[in-house]
């Protein structure tokens, strides 16, 4: 059986044009997690509409279409009859919370939710939890910014933990959270609690839980976000051990979003430095992290070090290794991908 996938076409047109490569990288890890047997094809145009292609002994399963259907830039899926007739799989297509929920706030420094996505299947497929993927796993992003990764993650039914030294971004992410719940009318409820160590004022950290159903909310089966002002390089102060199944960061770039100087002069080696055994603490064994990178500020093997001296095994061999490339002309992006 042949089956085919049709690329998401994504506005900006680099991006789309660097998901041929992602997909295909995303579409083999997410793959390996499942323990089906395929073959790749790779991309055939069929019709005039270039498709990633690939082939399966049997017919797709539910499982594993239900799987597919997380690839970031997967806009439809085919199964592909006589070489050449498209059926479409896309039924039962789901998520959580809505889309809108990552898409609504714009600002410059963002990052790419698609490519937030992506991050985090990687981070989940490669982790010991890829057979709990469809559970409320708890994702941890230790230089949230304003919040994708957070609010991604609740898109995808999983908890969300994110810290960011940037009073503003952690400020904004509260005060759109409460909006767009209240909006939308989901049940919740907000607390912040100050965090303070050995007398020290350590930063404020915010807990909302919520549900996608007023009946779900009643019965408890609810979804945790949490966010602190605070240095990642305290990251403990703020959040229990061993409490993460996955890790996803997208490292500031040395390129000035925002007129905070806080991310206008940052040597990533010496944060990165103090930052990734807290990050190792942090997370279950079993579990994995993905960094994404700008390889203008950093090279991959001065990063991967820096992640095995923490205590990180460095996914090296392909596909891992292959998830490079271009942005903006400051910007190459690369990815990291670890495990505990
Ligand atoms: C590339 S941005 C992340 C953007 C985020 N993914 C989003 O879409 O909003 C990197 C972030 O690292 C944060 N950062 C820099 N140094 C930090 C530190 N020591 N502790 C916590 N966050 C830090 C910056 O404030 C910035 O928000």
């Amino acid at each position: 059986m042949i089956y085919g996938i049709l690329r998401y076409p994504h506005p900006n047109s680099r991006y789309y044009e660097s998901t041929r490569t992602l997909l295909s990288n995303e579409f083999q890890i997410l793959m390996n997690g499942t323990g089906e047997t395929y073959e790749m094809i790779g991309y055939k145009t069929i019709g005039g509409v270039e498709l990633f292609c690939f082939s399966l002994d049997a017919p797709l399963k539910d499982q594993t279409r239900k799987i597919l259907h997380r690839i970031s830039s997967l806009h439809i899926l085919f199964e592909i009859e006589d070489g050449l007739r498209l059926l479409p799989l896309n039924e039962d297509r789901s998520s959580y919370f809505k889309d809108d929920m990552a898409s609504i706030l714009k600002y410059s420094g963002k990052t790419n939710e698609e490519f937030t996505a992506m991050m985090i299947n990687l981070g989940v497929f490669s982790s010991s939890f890829a057979d709990k993927y469809d559970t409320p796993l708890t994702v941890f992003d230790p230089m949230c910014g304003r919040g994708t990764t957070l609010y991604k993650s609740l898109i995808m039914g999983y908890n969300a933990s994110g810290i960011d030294i940037d009073k503003n971004d952690v400020s904004e992410i509260n005060q759109y959270m409460k909006r767009y719940l209240k909006y939308h009318m989901y049940k919740h409820e907000a607390e912040h609690q100050t965090i303070n160590m050995f007398g020290e004022h350590k930063g404020t950290k915010y807990t909302i839980t919520t549900a996608d159903t007023k009946e779900n909310y009643k019965a408890k089966d609810v979804r945790v976000i949490q966010f602190a002002q605070g240095d990642t390089r305290e990251s403990n102060c703020f959040f229990r051990k061993e409490q993460f199944h996955i890790f996803v960061t997208d490292l500031p770039y040395g390129v000035q979003h925002s007129t905070v100087s806080t991310t206008k002069f940052v040597d990533i080696l010496e944060l990165l430095k103090s930052s990734a055994r807290e990050w190792h603490l942090l997370l279950k064994k079993g579990g994995a992290g993905v960094i994404a990178y700008n390889t203008h500020h950093i090279g991959r093997t001065v990063i991967s070090e820096v992640f095995k001296n923490a205590g990180f095994e460095v996914l090296e061999h392909s596909p891992y290794n292959e998830f490079e490339h271009w942005v903006e002309q400051a910007v190459n992006r690369d990815l990291l991908i670890v495990r505990k």
